[in-house]
Formats: structure tokens, sequence, C-alpha cells
């Protein structure tokens, strides 16, 4: 346990000196400031790395990951990342990037209680509520679970397209788009779900602001 500890350090230094070898400059580049034009959002799964996922470098990406990649109202952690990247950084994109066997999913899905996490997963009880008329028409488990990751990510980009911040952008006339994905753990492959927003022309009414 404890080599498995002093290794992280040692790939430190072995990264730090890879980095430097093809760039002497490379961290005093980066200590300058970031720019990054994405957003993502995404499950805190150790198997979903936003970075090595999208084939980009430090610096290229804001990330913000939680539990099962919830966009949820009153979490300030989330409206912080959303409102510096939107309003600081200008990002174009934010993606939403589900995974398919996602264990937040899978527990919403069944009646257990899992402690103090059963009030996160309770989000996406509701997605599930929302859906249920095509969910329980799918009558193979596993079937059902995928496409309860598919809505789940289309539902958080919604709820991202209904925040102050996000439309606010878009009065503006910023450039933002709102993406939805799915990140098949089987074979690495995303699957972009084609539901990209950059406007409030298709929400409801009542939400807009
Ligand atoms: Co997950």
């Amino acid at each position: 346990m404890k080599e498995l500890y002093k290794n992280l350090i040692e790939n430190n230094r072995k990264w730090v000196a890879e980095k430097l070898e093809l760039d002497p400059e490379y961290f005093e580049k980066l200590a300058k400031g970031q720019k990054p034009p994405l957003l993502w959002i995404g499950c805190a799964d150790s198997r979903v790395p936003a970075n090595e996922i999208t084939g980009t470098q430090p610096g290229e990406v804001f990330v913000h990951r939680n539990i099962a990649n919830m966009v949820v109202h009153t979490d300030m952690n989330m409206l912080s990342v959303l409102d510096y990247a939107v309003n600081v950084l200008e990002v174009k994109h934010v993606i939403v990037c589900g995974h398919y066997g996602c264990g937040g999913v899978l527990a919403a899905m069944g009646n257990e209680q899992y402690g103090l996490l059963d009030n996160w997963i309770r989000n996406i009880k509701d997605v599930y509520r929302l859906h249920s008329e095509e969910l329980n028409n799918i009558s193979d488990d596993h079937d059902r679970a995928k496409r309860l990751v598919e809505l789940n990510v289309e539902e958080q980009v919604y709820n991202l397209s209904k925040t102050s911040i996000i439309q606010n952008a878009w009065k503006k006339n910023q450039f933002l788009e709102i993406h939805g994905w799915v990140y098949a753990l089987e074979n690495g492959l995303v699957h972009d779900l084609e539901i990209t927003v950059s406007d409030t022309s298709e929400m409801s009414a009542v939400y807009r602001i």
C-alpha cells in the first residue's frame, strides 16, 4: 500500500522530465494562465478521464466531475465552475459526458439505500420518472440502464440551459454550445447524442428568464 503511494510521486517526477525534454518552457508557459475553450461535466468514475478520452492537454479543458455527471441547480460547486467557465474563461463548448455502466445511474434504478448518496441519486430517479413510459417499455435491464444513461445526459444538458448563467451568455450573443455525449467503457468510444443546444428556442417557456 505504501508503495502505491510512493509511486505517485515518482511517476510525477518522470512526467515532469518527459515534458521538459519536449519543451524546456512547458511549465513556465502553462503557469502564465489558462484559456480553455471547453468545459467538461463528467462522471467522477476513475475510468472516464476527460483529457485522455479527448486527446487534450493540460490547459485545454476546464473540468467538473461528480457522481453521474449531474447538473443540480442548488450545487454551488457546479454553479461556480459554470459561472467561471462561461463568464471569465468564455468557453465555446460545454460537454456533458455520461458513460454506460455508470454506478450512479444503476443505483438510481434500484431500491437500495446507500447512505448520504441517496439524496444525490434522487435526482437521477427524477429523470427516470420523467421518462418512465419509455423506460418501462424496455424489457431488457441492460438496455434500459443504457437508455437511462442517455436520457440522464439529455436532462443535464437541458438543466444547463435553464441556468441564468447560460441564458445570459446567449442573450449577449456569446457563442456557446452545450453538447451531450456518452462514453462506452467497453471500447473507449464517445457517442455524440446530437442534442446540441445553442439557444432557448426549444425550451419550455416557463424556463426562459
Ligand atoms: Co458514472
